[in-house]
């Protein structure tokens, strides 16, 4: 029976009406370049959070949402006491973002409720698409914060007192979301899950390289970050001796320098990225008298990541010269594993599909690396052009992108059978 109705599902995948979403969404703060700029909490991403909402409730769905601004669509399935199954990812966006980015997984999710629709399929457990809060982390940091909250609510308080550079304070702005969305239900955080499945596109250029469809996603590399303050002082350019000045832009490339040595290995495996860098005043007669960067440090190997990863405050003191500095690390992960028995399953439907799919790592960071804290999950990666991403020109294939979907829509769909 089940064959049945996983055939049945996959084949009501419409590739369009999936194209068509993305591009319904990329319009909200689409860019002149063909990107989009949906940063947490904007208006843009509150009137695509609404949007979805919306196609939620269009699909009989309940709309949930949780303390940090997490979304849950609800699809009821025979037993509505049963774990729900899971799928999902995040709708907000870098500044210079891309259309797919997060996107993918959302409304790969929605297209699966628009083909049990289709299919007349009702299933055993019910199943719920999650738009996760501010994964990106650009305006507000941590990234992955709405995950990180569900799979630790002891963290709810201090995400809630996050301050974007523009000024907002992200539970303010939840506050204005929350008006605009009207009544939802309001979900606690604790949801057991039965598990959850998370569709993306891959960000890099291996499946492309390799004509493969689907990446199963064996596990995610961890990071750590860190906000970096070097302090001097302002001064006149005009006449302060170099002597005697306390150049924070001097120390603090001196220390840029350094960090990339130190990050620099044969093998090409360390990922490590300095994203953000101020110098402020920022007046061009001005000494400046402070700077402030970022450190993006990402690797497979926990024992590396501490290892390097700790040299980085000693080896900025110890640069500073006339400065000071304060070193902050706002986020620290380790490296995940996905599920067994979850990649099987992945496989498993691809294979029936005859989707040309592989194993592979994932470099980017993820919402899934949260949700295997709390139940077996598991990503599926579809290609993207030249596997550029966090860039306006990021594109994909409407025939990837469905096929991906068809998979996910197949793993979902048997997990929610039983
Ligand atoms: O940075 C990341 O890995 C994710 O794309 N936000
Ligand atoms: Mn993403
Ligand atoms: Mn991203």
């Amino acid at each position: 029976m089940s064959e049945a109705v996983l055939g049945a599902v996959a084949d009501a995948i419409d590739e369009a009406r999936l194209w068509r979403l993305h591009e319904e969404f990329a319009a909200i703060g689409g860019t002149s370049k063909g990107g989009v700029c949906r940063e947490a909490l904007t208006p843009e991403d509150m009137t695509a959070r609404i949007k979805l909402a919306d196609l939620g409730r269009e699909l009989g769905c309940t709309v949930g949402v949780d303390a940090i601004g997490n979304m849950f669509l609800r699809r009821e399935g025979r037993k509505p006491d049963a774990a729900p199954v899971a799928t999902g990812s995040h709708l907000d966006t870098q500044p210079t973002g891309g259309r797919f980015d997060g996107a993918y997984g959302v409304l790969a999710g929605v297209e699966l409720f628009y083909a049990l629709r289709d299919a007349g399929i009702e299933t055993e457990r019910p199943i719920e698409v999650i738009n996760f809060t501010n994964e990106e982390g650009g305006r507000y940091a941590p990234g992955v914060m709405g995950s990180q909250v569900f799979a630790d609510p002891d963290q709810l308080k201090r995400m809630l007192a996050a301050k974007a550079p523009d000024g907002g304070v992200l539970g303010g702005e939840l506050g204005v979301f929350r008006q605009k969305l009207g009544p939802v239900e309001d979900r606690p955080f604790g949801t057991a899950y039965r598990a959850f499945v998370e569709g993306h596109i891959e960000q890099a250029p291996l499946l492309e390289e390799t004509g493969n469809t689907v990446g199963v996603v064996t596990g995610i590399q961890g990071s750590r970050k860190f906000q970096i303050e070097v302090i001097g002082e302002e001064a006149h350019a005009g006449t302060m001796p170099r002597r005697r000045r306390k150049d924070a832009l001097i120390a603090a490339t001196h220390m840029v320098q350094a960090l990339y040595r130190l990050m620099e290995d044969e093998e090409d495996t360390i990922r490590f990225t300095i994203g953000r860098f101020q110098a402020f005043p920022g007046a061009p007669s001005v000494v400046p008298g402070r700077v402030a960067f970022t450190c993006d440090f990402r690797h497979p190997s926990n024992e590396l990541r501490a290892r390097l990863g700790d040299q980085i405050e000693g080896l900025c003191k110890a640069l500073a010269g006339p400065c000071g500095v304060e070193v902050n690390e706002y986020q620290s992960s380790v490296s995940v594993d996905f599920h067994g028995p979850m990649l099987e399953a992945v496989r498993r439907s691809a294979a029936r599909l005859g989707v040309p799919h592989m194993d592979m790592y994932s470099g980017a960071g993820h919402d899934a690396r949260n949700m295997a804290r709390l139940c077996p999950s598991a990503m599926v990666f579809v290609p993207c052009e030249r596997g550029i991403s966090h860039n306006e020109a990021e594109n994909a294939k409407a025939s990837d992108l469905a096929a991906g979907t068809r998979v996910i829509a197949q793993a979902v769909t048997e997990l929610a059978l039983d």
